[in-house]
């Protein structure tokens, strides 16, 4: 499998996603792992720090130490470790700097810009899911990562939030000159995803496509794929520490 075909474990599984959990998967098929949601700045630990008040676990790393814990966590994943896939950090931010600087920390190959966090003492300071309420200011913030970041960039999305319009923020996106745009593309009511969704996104851009949510089998696996998707990510299906499925089954639309 090579790197255009991106079978992610996203991993943004609050307080589990770690580098111990990546490094226990890095090696059984995937080509990223991603590691977070991390609070990135001095707001968004302040609004990590009520989540967890309400009883949701969440990384807490305050931000003296949140590059040496970035960086330990790559050390986690990498030492004695065969596996040469990428390694992904999923962040919540108020403003681009602290995404710029997590990409400059050795190991660092990807920053995912958290446009996806439905938690109101996130979206309440502007950031997390209500981007997508404001694909301009998406595509403003998202544009001043990919210029200075040394690192690609992703930017994390959710589909089907009412009073906002997925294939404006995904043009957005886009034209902002992301690397890979990660689609949850939950779909209220189901247990399914909205593949819909992903296939209109899919007519009306060109960027690299993560389709995810609910991917559990073979089946899911592939009809994510077959409805658009370049790559695919799991995150619930990982949680009890097994590989729900073989991922070298998994054909992707440009496998020969
Ligand atoms: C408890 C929990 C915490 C999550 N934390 C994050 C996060 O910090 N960042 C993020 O981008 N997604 C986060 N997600 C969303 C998942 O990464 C994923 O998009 C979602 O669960 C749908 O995919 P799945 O069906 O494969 O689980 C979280 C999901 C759950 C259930």
């Amino acid at each position: 499998m090579g790197r255009e075909e991106l079978i992610e474990v996203i991993a943004p599984m609050a307080g589990i996603t770690d580098g111990k959990f990546c490094r226990s998967f890095s090696n059984k098929g995937f080509d990223m792992v991603t590691i977070g949601g991390y609070n990135s700045d001095r707001e968004t630990i302040l609004a990590g720090k009520k989540i967890i008040k309400r009883g949701r676990s969440e990384f807490d790393v305050p931000l003296l130490d949140f590059k040496e814990h970035i960086a330990h966590q790559i050390k986690i994943i990498k030492e004695d470790n065969p596996w040469n896939g990428m390694i992904s950090v999923n962040l919540r931010a108020l403003t681009p700097s602290p995404i710029i600087d997590t990409s400059m920390i050795d190991g660092v190959d990807v920053v995912e810009i958290n446009a996806h966090c439905r938690q109101p003492e996130i979206t309440n300071l502007g950031c997390g899911q209500s981007l997508l309420f404001h694909p301009e200011k998406l595509e403003r913030f998202t544009q001043e990562v990919v210029e200075k970041a040394e690192s690609k960039v992703s930017v994390k999305i959710r589909a089907n939030v009412p009073g906002t319009d997925i294939i404006k923020i995904s043009k957005s996106v886009e034209k902002a000159g992301a690397d890979y745009l990660h689609v949850d593309a939950m779909k209220p009511g189901y247990k399914c995803a909205d593949y819909d969704i992903i296939s209109l996104i899919k007519q009306n851009t060109n960027i690299y496509l993560i389709g995810n949510n609910s991917i559990k089998d073979l089946k899911s696996a592939q009809k994510m794929i077959s409805s658009g998707s370049d790559g695919i990510s799991l995150a619930r299906a990982l949680m009890k520490g097994k590989l729900p499925f073989d991922l070298s089954l998994v054909k992707f639309n440009n496998s020969e």
